[in-house]
C-alpha cells in the first residue's frame, strides 16, 4: 500500500564525513494502552540504516538502493512492533550510497545531490485505536559516526575508536552533535519498493591466506564475489588494518588494474578492545583481498566474505556430466548473484557497476530462468520507462541513467537509440512474459516497448534499414583490437536490423496479448516491411549474409528473418564458419547469446556442442580451464600466460557472455517455455558432445517441472515431471513428439 507522507526529509546542519547519524528520543503517548503495531516508513537520499533503541530495524543493507531517482525515491516499511519503549530513541546512519557517491567513471559523484538527508516516520497504534506518528523534521538531531570515509566505489573507513551505542539510548550526551534543516523535495517521487531488497546472502570463508613474493599477506575466498569482509578483531588502540580487494591476481599479486579507479579499499582503526568490523556502505567485486596491518598472524578463520545482493528466489538448475559445463553454469549464476544488486549492471567492481542496458537484454532469458527475477527487472523497466519518458522515447545506454550529467569524453556517443541497448525495452519485458506469463507486468512495460520501436522507426533509412547512427553493434567481437571493441566483423547495419526485427515482432505479439489490435497490425505491418528490406539488401540467393561472420547468421535465423533454403543456407554457412575458426568463438555481445542456437535449430547440433565445449581461447569453457569462478567480460579478460587483458575494460564478472546458459537450459536441460509462464512447456534434451547424463530443474508458478535423462551405451532414457496445470510436449531424439500432462512420464529409446 502506498504510504502518504507528512515528514520533513531533513538533511544534518554538518556533514560529519559522510556519514551522520541522525536521532530523534521521543516518549510513546500515555494512557492509550498496549502498543498494537509500530510500522517504519523509511527512505533517504543516500543509503540509510535505521534503528531502533539500538536494534537494527532489518537485516536489509544499501537501502534505498539505486533507481532513476530524479523521478522515483523508493521507500521501505517495517514492522517494528517488537522494538518501540516507552521512551525511545529513533536513529538514521546515512551514507553516500549511490545518491551522493561516485557513479561511472568520470571520477565525479554527487549526480543527483550534494547533501545526504533521510526521511522516516514511525506509526504507532495503540488499544484503544490512538495513533502516534513520530516523523523526521527539524527537532531531530544529526551528530558523527564511527565511519569517516565512505563510497561504493572507494570502500569504507570506520574508525573503533569512534564507535558508541550511546547516541541510541535515551537521555544520551549529544555533546558535539548539531541540528537538522528540511530538504525540498518532491515527494510525489516516493513510492513502495517494487522488487526486493538487498541483503547479505552466503558467508565464505578463506581457502587460504598467505605471504606473496613482494610481502603481502592475500587472502583468497576461491570464489569471485560481491559483498565485503567482515571480522573481530581485538589489537593495540589506533592500528589501522586495510583490505584492498580484487577479482583476480597478477604476477602473484593483487590484480587491480581492472578496478581502474576504484579504490575498493577499506580501511579499520583499532579501538584497542574487541572490535567487529563489516562495512556496510560499500561493495566490492573481488575473490582475494590484501590485508595490511592486521594484528599478529592471520588466519583462516579470523576474517569472512559476505556475499550481498538482492533477494532472489532460486528457481531454475541445471547439471550434466560435463564438469566444466558445470562450472560455467555456476560460473554464470555467480554473475547474476554478483550483477543483481538492485540494479542489473555491467560489473560490480571497477568504476562503473551501470545498468547497462544492452548486457541485460542479452541476459535477461537465462537470468529469468535461473532465479525469479520478475520483481527485481519489473522495478529496474520500471526507470526504463521513466527515463525513456523524460527522453522523448530514448532508452538510454544506462539505466539509472547516470551519463547523461557526465560530460562525455570527445569520443563517445551522443545519446540516440541503438540496437540490442535501446532494444533491451522490449526484449527484457519479453523475455519477462515468456518465463513468467504476467499480463499486467507485460501492460505495465508496453508504452515503453512502442515508444522505442516509434523511435526507432525516425531513424530508419527510406530503404528500411537500420544502417545509419551510431551503434556498439556486435560489441566485443573477439576479433576486435583490444583498446577498440566497436571494430566488430558484423555489420552494423545488419545487426541493428535484424535487432529491431526481432523487437517488432515482441512489440505486435505484446499488443495481440493487450488487446491492441490497431498496433498488433501497424507493428506487424512494418516489421513485414524491415523483413523485406533485410532480405532484399543484405541476403543474396542461398543465405548469403553481408560481411558473412558468425553473428549476421546467427541474429537472422534466430529472429526469424529467413526461410527456407535461406534459412538452411545461412545455417549450413554459419556451421561452415564455426568449423573453420576451429569452434573457437567469434561472436561479440550480439551474437553469442545466438549462435549456439542458431546452429541446433538448422540441424547443426553437434557444431553448437563444439562450439560449446571449445576449450582454447575465445570459448566458454578457455575462462573455466583458468579457473574463473564467474563469467567474463572478455573471453580472454585473463591471458593464456596469465597476466591480465591489456584492454581499458576487462571485468572478471560480466554476465552478458553467460547468456549461452539460456541454450543449455532449453537444449542439454530440455526444458523451454511454449507458452508464457510455462502454461505449455517444450521438453527437448538434445544429447549430444558427449554428454552421458542432464538434469534440469524449473520452479514455474504452476510447479517444479524435471527432466533427468542418461544415455547408456546407445539407450537413451528420459523422465520427466510436469505439475498441474502444465501441457507438455515431449520430444526425444529420433521419435515423434508426445503430448503429456502432469505427472511423472519415462520415456527411452535407442539412438542412431
Ligand atoms: C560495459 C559494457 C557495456 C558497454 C557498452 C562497457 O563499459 O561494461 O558491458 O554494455 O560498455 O558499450
Amino acid at each position: 500500500m502506498t504510504h502518504v507522507w507528512t515528514a520533513d526529509l531533513i538533511a544534518p546542519d554538518q556533514d560529519f564525513a559522510g556519514a551522520p547519524l541522525l536521532r530523534k528520543e521521543f516518549d510513546l503517548a500515555a494512557g492509550h494502552g498496549d502498543v498494537v503495531a509500530a510500522t517504519l516508513h523509511v527512505t533517504a537520499h543516500g543509503v540509510v540504516e535505521p534503528s531502533i533503541n539500538g536494534a537494527a530495524v532489518s537485516d536489509e543493507v544499501l537501502t534505498p538502493g539505486w533507481s532513476s531517482y530524479e523521478w522515483r525515491l523508493r521507500y521501505r516499511s517495517y514492522d517494528v512492533t517488537p522494538l518501540v519503549a516507552e521512551v525511545s530513541v529513533l536513529g538514521l546512519a546515512l551514507g553516500n550510497g549511490w545518491f551522493r557517491g561516485r557513479l561511472g567513471w568520470s571520477g565525479r559523484g554527487a549526480f543527483y545531490g550534494s547533501e545526504l538527508a533521510g526521511l522516516a516516520e514511525l506509526h504507532v497504534e495503540f488499544t484503544d485505536g490512538h495513533r502516534q506518528v513520530v516523523g523526521t523534521d527539524t527537532t531531530w538531531q544529526a551528530g558523527p559516526s564511527a565511519t569517516t570515509a565512505n563510497d561504493l566505489y572507494d570502500g569504507q573507513t570506520i574508525d573503533a575508536r569512534l564507535t558508541s551505542t550511546a547516541w541510541t539510548a535515551p537521555g544520551a550526551d549529544l555533546t558535539g552533535w548539531v541540528g537538522v534543516h528540511a530538504v525540498e523535495h518532491d515527494a510525489g517521487r516516493l513510492q513502495p519498493y517494487v522488487g526486493p531488497p538487498v541483503r547479505r546472502h552466503e558467508v565464505l570463508h578463506p581457502v587460504k591466506v598467505w605471504t606473496s613474493p613482494a610481502g603481502a599477506t592475500l587472502v583468497d575466498f576461491g570464489q569471485n564475489l560481491v559483498g565485503w569482509l567482515r571480522f573481530t578483531v581485538r589489537g593495540p588502540v589506533g592500528t589501522e588494518i586495510t583490505l584492498r580487494h580484487a577479482e583476480v591476481l597478477e604476477h602473484d599479486e593483487l590484480g587491480t588494474r581492472p578496478l581502474r579507479s576504484a579504490k575498493a579499499t577499506d580501511r579499520f582503526v583499532l579501538s584497542g578492545g574487541e572490535d567487529v568490523f563489516e562495512p556496510t556502505m560499500t561493495f566490492h567485486g573481488f575473490r582475494y583481498a590484501e590485508v595490511t596491518g592486521w594484528p599478529g598472524e592471520l588466519t583462516p578463520d579470523a576474517i569472512e566474505a559476505v556475499v550481498v545482493h538482492s533477494e532472489l528466489r532460486r528457481t531454475g538448475t541445471l547439471e550434466c556430466s560435463d564438469e566444466l559445463l558445470n562450472q560455467l553454469h555456476r560460473n554464470v549464476v555467480w554473475g547474476l548473484k554478483g550483477n543483481f544488486l538492485d540494479v542489473p549492471t555491467d560489473c560490480p567492481q571497477r568504476d562503473e557497476r551501470l545498468g547497462w542496458t544492452g548486457d541485460i537484454a542479452a541476459f535477461a532469458p537465462s537470468a529469468a530462468y535461473l532465479y525469479d527475477v520478475s520483481g527485481f527487472l519489473d522495478n529496474w523497466l520500471a526507470d526504463v520507462d521513466l527515463e525513456q519518458q523524460h527522453a522523448d522515447g530514448l532508452v538510454p545506454f544506462v539505466v539509472p541513467d547516470v551519463l547523461k550529467y557526465v560530460d562525455a569524453p570527445s569520443d563517445f556517443p551522443a545519446p540516440e537509440s541503438t540496437a540490442i541497448w535501446s532494444d533491451a525495452a522490449a526484449w527484457v519485458p519479453w523475455a519477462l512474459w515468456e518465463a513468467y506469463g504476467d499480463r499486467e507486468a507485460l501492460a505495465r512495460h508496453y508504452p515503453a516497448m512502442t515508444a522505442h520501436a516509434r523511435r526507432v522507426e525516425g531513424l530508419l533509412s527510406d530503404t528500411d534499414l537500420w544502417d545509419t547512427g551510431f551503434q556498439f553493434g556486435d560489441w566485443l567481437d573477439p576479433q576486435a583490437p583490444p583498446d577498440d571493441p566497436i571494430k566488430a566483423k558484423a555489420d552494423n547495419g545488419v545487426v541493428a536490423t535484424a535487432c529491431y526485427y526481432r523487437t517488432l515482432r515482441q512489440v505486435s505479439a505484446a499488443a495481440e496479448v493487450l488487446d491492441r489490435t490497431d498496433d498488433a497490425s501497424y507493428f506487424s505491418a512494418l516489421a513485414d516491411r524491415v523483413h523485406s528490406a533485410f532480405g532484399k539488401h543484405y541476403v543474396t540467393d542461398g543465405g548469403r549474409i553481408t560481411s558473412d561472420c558468425a553473428t549476421v547468421y546467427a541474429l537472422a535465423i534466430e529472429f526469424g528473418l529467413l526461410d527456407g533454403a535461406d534459412r538452411q543456407g545461412a545455417g549450413d554457412r554459419l556451421a561452415e564458419l564455426a568449423r573453420a575458426n576451429g569452434y573457437r568463438v567469434s561472436t561479440g555481445f550480439a551474437g553469442t547469446p545466438f549462435v549456439t542456437g542458431a546452429l541446433s535449430s538448422t540441424g547443426h547440433l553437434d557444431d553448437a556442442y563444439r562450439l560449446l565445449l571449445e576449450r582454447e581461447c575465445p570459448s566458454w569453457l578457455y575462462p573455466v580451464t583458468m579457473g574463473a569462478t564467474t563469467v567474463w567480460e572478455r573471453w580472454d579478460s585473463m591471458l593464456p600466460d596469465g597476466t591480465i587483458n591489456p584492454g581499458e575494460m576487462t571485468s572478471f564478472n560480466h554476465y552478458a557472455l553467460g547468456a549461452v546458459a539460456d541454450w543449455m537450459h532449453r537444449t542439454i536441460g530440455g526444458i523451454a517455455p511454449l507458452a508464457p509462464g510455462y502454461a505449455r512447456v517444450l521438453v527437448e534434451p538434445q544429447p549430444g558432445g558427449g554428454l552421458t547424463w542432464a538434469r534440469g530443474g524449473l520452479d514455474t508458478l504452476h510447479g517444479r517441472i524435471e527432466t533427468s535423462w542418461s544415455i547408456d551405451g546407445n539407450r537413451f532414457q528420459l523422465d520427466v515431471t510436469i505439475p498441474d496445470g502444465v501441457a507438455a510436449t515431449v520430444r526425444v531424439p529420433g521419435e515423434d513428439a508426445v503430448e503429456v500432462g502432469a505427472g511423472k512420464h519415462h520415456y527411452a529409446t535407442s539412438l542412431a
